[in-house]
């Protein structure tokens, strides 16, 4: 226990496994960065309080550099009493510069508020790339979008063709989603980027530190108002993993879709070879496994939140171990996201549609409703124009005619003497779809407006 930096008042020694069981250098020394510009700017506090010296922050500066130097490098060496990045790093700047001038920079600091500190200088870094790496995929579905505006397909409800849409307005869904992702991550960012730093171990800082003054050096918008809030609050975690799996569960949708739309049934997309895999037994596949992956692995980053979201519920304040779990499903989430958003980029912008499949997938049953609407603007109340229209289609059916659009006016007039001639321009796929042109419709004009409308946010 003497070799410990809270070995003080321990005399027996501690269970090797513990010591593996509590330490968290292997995880965390990813922060290290984060840790050596928390301890820079917290040295400057002390400072500015009179509690060190310029000549032994300039030392202590010196040395933070020359350990950041080290784990650039790879060359940090990791000592077997190092139980996580902030005692290594502690540990190291007191070999670097001595013991007498190091000793002196944790006055008034605690790991409590420290971890919590590196935490979000971690995680804000860690979003703002995520947050570049989505605005491209975004950009990417939008521009396929725009380049593909002819394009129509069946839109399904219940995975049963419904009616006809534009490929680009289901393109224009996905964007949608990911772009209130986008800006939930903005949302996001703004409350994690507050700082804990100075309020001590739990009840605050006995030398009078200058909070907004730690805030500011770090890039945070301010201090945490209270200090047992600021070492113990760990939701900026738990926000973070949630938006994670909400943007993980659209991926995973839009990857499902792809899935069913990529299958010889459908045939509608074609994933780039860059991005299938084939059989080890049968020699003609093609497997989507990027799609795949991305739909399973939005089932992992949920196991981090829901992992870590249960080791929270019930830890009372302040501070306790059992914080240190925030990291492993946190980093993992992280690089999951990262790979995946790249992963769904690549695909999407690579992926090859096939037009004639898509446009011969749809059938004439699928303007069963705007039959039903020919009526409507007749003047005929849309409940009894529904009920016509089924008509239509079950005598069509009857007569085993190809479609709808097979009857003929007689036949139509026979169901329902309202029917005229110009019934048979109902049976046009593009008119169908150019009638939708309310906000938010499958229109051209209105895809156009919503992908305008995604652009302008971003
Ligand atoms: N490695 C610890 C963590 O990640 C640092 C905080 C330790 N604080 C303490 N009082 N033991 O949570």
């Amino acid at each position: 226990a003497e070799s410990k930096l809270w070995g003080g008042r321990f005399t027996g020694a501690t269970d090797p496994l513990m010591d593996l069981y509590n330490a968290s250098l292997p995880y965390d020394k990813v922060m290290y960065d984060a840790d050596l510009t928390g301890t820079k700017v917290y040295t400057q506090g002390l400072q500015k309080i009179g509690l060190l010296t310029e000549s032994e922050l300039e030392s202590i500066h010196d040395g933070l550099e020359r350990i950041r130097a080290e784990w650039e490098s790879g060359q940090f060496v990791e000592k077997p009493g190092d139980e996580d990045i902030h005692t290594a790093n502690e540990r190291r700047l007191g070999e670097l510069i001595g013991k007498h001038i190091a000793g002196k920079v944790h006055t008034g600091r605690s790991r409590n508020d420290q971890v919590a500190t590196d935490m979000r200088i971690y995680v804000r870094e860690a979003l703002e790339k995520l947050s570049g790496f989505l605005k491209t995929f975004i950009t990417t579905i939008i521009v396929r979008a725009e380049t593909e505006i002819d394009v129509l397909m069946p839109g399904y409800t219940h995975l049963q063709r419904a009616q006809p849409i534009r490929w680009s307005h289901w393109l224009s869904s996905y964007a949608t989603y990911f772009t209130e992702d986008y800006n939930r991550l903005q949302e996001i960012l703004a409350r994690i980027n507050k700082s804990p730093l100075g309020a001590g171990a739990l009840a605050g800082h006995p030398y009078g530190i200058d909070r907004e003054f730690l805030a500011q050096g770090l890039g945070f918008s301010a201090p945490i108002g209270n200090s047992l809030t600021a070492v113990s609050d760990r939701d900026f975690v738990v926000e973070t993993l949630f938006w994670s799996t909400l943007l993980m569960n659209h991926i995973s949708r839009f990857s499902e879709d792809l899935i069913i739309y990529s299958t010889a049934e459908f045939g509608f997309v074609q994933c780039a070879d860059a991005y299938l895999t084939g059989s080890s037994l049968m020699p003609q596949k093609k497997n989507p496994d990027s799609l795949e992956l991305l739909r399973g692995k939005s089932g992992r980053v949920f196991g981090s939140l829901a992992g870590f979201i249960m080791s929270l519920k019930s830890i009372p304040s302040t501070y306790n171990k059992d914080m240190q779990e925030d990291k492993e499903p946190l980093f993992d989430a992280l690089t999951t996201v990262e790979h995946s958003i790249l992963i769904a980029t690549g695909v999407i912008s690579t992926l090859k549609i096939n037009k004639e499949r898509m446009e011969g997938a749809l059938t004439m049953d699928m303007l069963a409703t705007d039959l039903a609407d020919y009526l409507v603007r007749k003047g005929v109340p849309f409940r009894e124009t529904h009920h016509i229209s089924g008509d239509c289609v079950k005598s069509a059916e009857d007569l085993k005619l190809s479609g709808i659009d097979q009857l003929t006016l007689q036949q139509f007039q026979q169901i329902d003497s309202r029917f005229g001639e110009d019934v048979k321009d109902v049976f046009d796929f593009e008119a169908s779809v150019e009638r939708r042109n309310a906000t938010g419709g499958t229109a051209r004009s209105a895809v156009l407006k919503q992908l305008n409308a995604l652009k302008n946010s971003l």
